[in-house]
């Protein structure tokens, strides 16, 4: 198994390296991994002046999964769009077809203070966002700048999805609500948007496959508030790449920390790229504040949807449940005015954890 270990800007070093931490124990124990790092986004504008540079393309493209920290820094915001470093993860995630994005929010017991919600509203959460990754928004021509009849100077996006790059994550999302309790809420804007109505009668027409999945509709402002009023009503939520980043924000805040939640980004052929879903948190980098906990549970996802070892996924799993159990804190997930234990720290507590 080789996986490409790209570990990005700001906090991403610091979690990335726990992780691998991780790895080390599993290697041990006769689990053959390979890993190669490579430098993405600012790291790689820095060392390549572009934030995905073609030899780290390569690596993840030979790689049979990919480890990825975090991009971004405001060293880097005034750079022009092309440059800057979120195009490396955007570039990434379409050049290697990893339109899948799942983002599971799973409530720790132990968390479940930390959430800003009451304890009674999210006692036993337990959702997935199903977000599509490579399409919507984020990557619809045209886009870019115009001037205007009027002398002004305008911008613009275009959001589009085609019938095929709907259904197949729609089929992605009624597949993991068949594993899952068979509930599958999908989220659009189809009150107002064209794309949202195809988006809509796609998913629709998909339904006779899957019988006993019960699917329903939600719109997106209704879905925001939703999670918030009433969050376990929701099983699995497949919506797009632009929706699917906005609520899975703001579900990761139902489970206590965006410090706690892992990713995949899945090609047809469940190749996959694994970060946690926060960002580089430029204002914490190099302080060993950062919780690598999310990092590591990207890992164990690593191991159940691409290397199909769902028996050391679950350790890894465990080994968190268990460094929670004890009572280990980073400070984002630590009660009001405790300090939280390092990023170090948090990684070994792991790695023992794993080892016994
Ligand atoms: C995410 C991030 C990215 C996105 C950024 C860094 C490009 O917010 O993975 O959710 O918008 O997809
Ligand atoms: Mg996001």
């Amino acid at each position: 198994m080789k996986i490409a270990v790209l570990p990005g800007d700001g906090i991403g070093p610091e979690i990335v390296a726990e992780a691998l931490k991780v790895l080390e124990v599993l290697r041990g124990e006769g689990v053959a991994i390979e890993t190669e790092t490579a430098p993405i986004g600012g790291a790689g504008y820095d060392t390549a002046r572009q934030p995905l540079p073609p030899a780290t393309l390569a690596l993840a493209q030979k790689a049979d999964a990919i480890l990825l920290g975090a991009v971004g820094g405001p060293q880097y915001d005034a750079l022009p769009r092309a440059l800057r470093p979120e195009q490396g993860i955007l570039g990434i995630r379409k050049a290697l077809g990893l339109f899948a994005n799942l983002r599971p929010a799973f409530l720790y017991p132990e968390l479940a203070d930390s959430s800003s919600l009451k304890p009674e509203i999210v006692a036993g959460l337990d959702l997935l966002i199903v977000r599509e990754l490579t399409g919507d928004i984020y990557f619809g021509q045209p886009r870019g700048r115009r001037v205007n009849a009027g002398g002004e100077t305008e911008g613009f996006d275009t959001m589009l999805y085609s019938e095929r790059e709907i259904a197949r994550i729609a089929r992605v999302g009624f597949e993991a609500a068949m594993k899952r309790s068979r509930r599958l809420c999908s989220v659009d804007k189809a009150n107002v948007l064209d794309t949202s109505i195809l988006w809509r009668e796609v998913v629709t027409g998909m339904a006779a496959d899957y019988p006993e999945v019960a699917l329903t509709h939600m719109y997106v402002d209704n879905a925001a508030m939703q999670l918030v009023r009433n969050p376990k009503q929701f099983d699995v939520i497949v919506t797009g790449n632009l929706f699917g980043d906005i609520l899975s924000d703001e579900a990761s805040m139902l489970v206590g920390s965006i410090g706690m939640l892992p990713s995949a980004s899945l090609d047809a052929a469940n190749k996959g790229l694994y970060e946690p879903i926060h960002g580089s948190a430029p204002d914490i980098a190099g302080q060993r504040k950062a919780n690598p906990l999310a990092t590591i549970l990207s890992l164990a996802m690593m191991f159940r949807h691409t290397f199909e070892r769902a028996d050391v996924a679950g350790r890894v799993e465990q080994a968190v449940r268990k460094v929670l159990r004890q009572g280990l804190r980073t400070g984002d997930i630590a009660a009001s005015g405790q300090a939280g234990v390092s990023t170090n720290a948090m990684g070994d507590a792991v790695v023992a954890a794993l080892q016994h």
